[in-house]
C-alpha cells in the first residue's frame, strides 16, 4: 500500500461530498477517484474536490488500480450491489448506513468480504467522533453503574417532500427507520446488544413508507431502549443513557456529539466538552485507514457481526409493520 491511502467515492451526491470534505483534513488520505452514473457528474465532483480520476460508471471506479478503498455513497437499495461490485474487484469498502436494505443482503456482503479477506465496514459515522469515544470510556470505567435505559430520537423535516427521492420512495428503500431510526437503533445495539423484545408502531405516509415510528426494546436483564424517528418533525436529537449510579446526556445535536454531561444520583454534574474536527466524517475515515494499515479486515467498534444484528433488528421491526420494499 502506498504511503497515503487512496480513496475512491462511488456516487456523487450529498454524502459523497461530505466524505470528500472529511478526507481533506486527513493528511494520510488522498481522494483519487470518483465514479458516477454520468461523466458530467463525475467531472463536476472531480473539479470540486480535485479528484483526478473521473469515471462515468461504478464498474470503472471499482476497477481503478489506483484506488485502495471505495466509499459507497448511493441510496440504500444499491448498497449491496455496489459493495459487492467493489469487493469482487478486490477493493476495501466503507459502505454508508444502512449497510443494505435487509439482513439477507448484509450477510452476503459480509460473506464475500470474509471469503476474499477484504476490509469492510458500515459507515455508521456517529460511532467515531471523540464524543462517542468518551461515552464508551465513561461506561467502561463504571461511571454510570449498571446501564438500565436509553432514550434517543432522530427526526428532521425535509425541506421538500419528493415522492421520487430516496427519503420517501419505496423503490429506494425510503422511510425514517432505515435513514435515521438506524442511529438510535445502532446506539442501543452498541450499549445493550440485540433486544429480546421489540414493541413498535409506525405512521405510514402516502408513499407507503414509515414517516414516523417509535421503538421500545427490552434487553436481557430488563434494560430498556425508548426511541423514535421522524421525517415529519425536527425532534430534540438528544440522547440520555441512565445507569444505577448516574445518567449521561449527549447534548444536541447528539449524532454530531460535541459535549456529554454526567449527572450523578446526588444531581452533581460534570460536563465534558469534546473536540469535533472537520465535518465529522473524517473520524470514520481515519478509523478505516488505521485498520487498513494494521492489516485488520474489520472494526471492533462497528463490527460486521453487529451490523448484521442491527439489520436483523430492523427487519424484525418492519416485519411487525408489514412494510416490505419492492426489491425484497
Ligand atoms: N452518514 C450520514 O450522516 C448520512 C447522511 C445522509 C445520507 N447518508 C446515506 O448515504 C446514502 C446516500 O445519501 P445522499 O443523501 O448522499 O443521497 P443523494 O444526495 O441522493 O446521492 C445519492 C447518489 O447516489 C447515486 N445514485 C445512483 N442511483 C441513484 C438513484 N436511483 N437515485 C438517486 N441517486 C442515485 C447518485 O450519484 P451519481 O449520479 O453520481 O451516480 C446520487 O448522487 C444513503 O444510503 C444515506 O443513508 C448518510
Amino acid at each position: 500500500m502506498t504511503e497515503k491511502i487512496r480513496w475512491g467515492i462511488l456516487g456523487s451526491g450529498r454524502i459523497a461530498k461530505a466524505l470528500a470534505e472529511g478526507l481533506s483534513v486527513l493528511p494520510d488520505a488522498e481522494l483519487v477517484a470518483v465514479g458516477s452514473r454520468s461523466q458530467e457528474s463525475a467531472d463536476a465532483f472531480g473539479d470540486l474536490f480535485d479528484a483526478p480520476n473521473r469515471h462515468p460508471s461504478y464498474e470503472a471506479l471499482a476497477n481503478d488500480p489506483e484506488v485502495d478503498v471505495v466509499y459507497v455513497a448511493t441510496p440504500h437499495n444499491l448498497h449491496q450491489e455496489n459493495t459487492l461490485l467493489c469487493l469482487n474487484a478486490g477493493k476495501a469498502v466503507l459502505c454508508e448506513k444502512p449497510f443494505a436494505v435487509n439482513a439477507k443482503q448484509v450477510r452476503e456482503m459480509v460473506r464475500v468480504a470474509r471469503e476474499r479477506d477484504l476490509f469492510l465496514m458500515e459507515g455508521m459515522w456517529a460511532r467515531f467522533p471523540p464524543g462517542m469515544v468518551k461515552v464508551r470510556e465513561l461506561i467502561a470505567e463504571g461511571a454510570l453503574g449498571e446501564l438500565r435505559s436509553l432514550q434517543a430520537d432522530f427526526g428532521f423535516k425535509p425541506k421538500e417532500k419528493d415522492p421520487e427521492g430516496r427519503l420517501f420512495n419505496p423503490a429506494l428503500a425510503g422511510g425514517s427507520l432505515l435513514d435515521i431510526g438506524i442511529y438510535p437503533v445502532s446506539l442501543s445495539s452498541m450499549l445493550f446488544g440485540k433486544p429480546e423484545e421489540i414493541v413498535t408502531t409506525w405512521h405510514r405516509g402516502e408513499t407507503g413508507v414509515d414517516e414516523q415510528a417509535a421503538y421500545l426494546f427490552k434487553h436481557p436483564g430488563g434494560a430498556l431502549s425508548v426511541m423514535h424517528s421522524s421525517l415529519q418533525a425536527q425532534t430534540a436529537q438528544e440522547v440520555v443513557i441512565a445507569g444505577t449510579e448516574s445518567r449521561l446526556r449527549i447534548e444536541r445535536p447528539c449524532w454530531r456529539p460535541q459535549a456529554v454531561v454526567l449527572t450523578r444520583n446526588d444531581e452533581s454534574t460534570e460536563r465534558f466538552p469534546l473536540p469535533f474536527e472537520g465535518n465529522g466524517f473524517n473520524y470514520e475515515a481515519a478509523e478505516v485507514m488505521r485498520l487498513m494499515r494494521s492489516g485488520k479486515k474489520e472494526s471492533d467498534i462497528m463490527s460486521l457481526d453487529e451490523s448484521i444484528a442491527i439489520m436483523e433488528t430492523m427487519d424484525a421491526i418492519r416485519a411487525q409493520w408489514g412494510l416490505r420494499y419492492p426489491m425484497e
